[in-house]
């Protein structure tokens, strides 16, 4: 009898269910973080919605394209993660959509400065300096000294041993590229990528990619956000962190609800979900030390301290602006990139 009972609940509850992730999904995310956190987010989110999600990881210039393309028919639904500038562009494009989620008022100052800044289009889901990395053991194997600033990147000795991403498609690059512009001012800063640019072997998509090549020794010195060099020296490589000399950028990794979304129930659960303290706190469980945004949320212990890193006082809404990320893209492609 219990049995007959507990079974019809059951179904009654897998039919509700069903309904609920039939109105309601599949979600499609376009996630721009590492691919282990993507995962992560995606198995915990369908596991307490039991709405089906289908992910795919872009980085943060190229997800903006994909939205871009898809504006008068649009397929994905919210976009999470990657750089706070190229969210800043989408919203000013009109391409995503405001929501005001319900952990506002208890998410750090930087969050809701990305929301004031898009006019409630995008909220701040993490932080993260930029920083230089190198490979310990092959600088020492190199005879080569380790580089403390900006400049030293521009060094001869480091010919063919530098890897950056290409900012016209990773967020990584383009903050490095709009810090280096803050600290020297944008004609210097050019003519010192164009030097640096002598040094670089690649400019990979993927922001991560040149830490994750130096960590394996197939190059010695890279650009990337400091907490993606934490990753892999917590994996065991050896790997050095510089906060160069003349100060650094910043990035804001924020989230965004595609405008047309055709679900946008589901667009904004996963928001809310993704501001949540207890998921934000689940980060470091896939090696992403990112400081997160929820006051509440617990801060991976491996997390760089952003407080004792020399932050510039980075300029989100100048260099998030459809025309200071285009004309800085434009001079990168056509002055430093060969
Ligand atoms: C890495 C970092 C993130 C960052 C993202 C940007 O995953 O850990 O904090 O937002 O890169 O990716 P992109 O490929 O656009 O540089």
């Amino acid at each position: 009898m219990i049995g007959r009972f507990t079974a019809r609940l059951i179904t009654a509850a897998t039919v509700l269910l069903s309904a609920a992730a039939a109105a309601d999904g599949p979600l499609n995310v376009l996630c721009s973080p590492q691919i282990e956190w993507c995962r992560l987010m995606v198995a915990t989110f369908e596991k307490e919605t039991g709405i089906v999600v289908s992910v795919a990881r872009k980085s943060s210039g190229e997800s903006l394209a994909q939205i871009r393309a898809e504006a008068h028919n649009p397929v994905v639904d919210v976009w999470w993660g990657g750089t706070g500038d190229s969210h800043l562009q989408a919203a000013a494009e009109g391409l995503t959509t405001p929501y005001t989620p319900s952990s506002f008022n208890d998410l750090l100052g930087w969050a809701t400065n990305m929301s004031e800044i898009s006019g409630g289009r995008s909220v701040g889901v993490y932080a993260g300096a930029i920083g230089i990395g190198y490979n310990e053991d092959l600088l020492k194997a190199r005879g080569l000294t380790a580089p403390k600033c900006w400049t030293d990147l521009a060094d001869p000795s480091f010919r063919g041993h530098i890897q950056i991403a290409d900012p016209n498609y990773s967020g990584t690059a383009y903050t490095a590229l709009a810090t280096i512009v803050q600290v020297f001012g944008e004609n210097e800063a050019i003519k010192l990528l164009r030097a640096i640019g002598k040094n670089v072997i690649t400019y990979p998509k993927s922001g991560r990619d040149p830490i994750i090549a130096a960590a394996r020794g197939k190059t010695t010195i890279a650009v990337t956000f400091q907490h993606d060099m934490v990753a892999e020296a917590v994996a065991g490589y050896p790997i050095k962190i510089v906060t160069p000399c003349e100060g650094t950028g910043y990035e804001i990794g924020a989230v965004s609800i595609v405008k047309g979304a055709r679900n946008p129930e589901a667009a904004r659960k996963w928001v809310e979900f993704s501001l949540r303290p207890d998921i934000q706190s689940l980060a470091g469980t896939a090696r992403a030390f990112q400081v997160p945004s929820h006051s509440k949320a617990v801060v991976p212990i491996e997390a760089p301290d952003l407080a004792t890193i020399k932050l510039i006082d980075y300029d989100f809404k100048t260099f998030g602006s459809p025309a200071m990320r285009n004309h800085l893209l434009s001079r990168w492609s056509k002055e430093v990139k060969e």
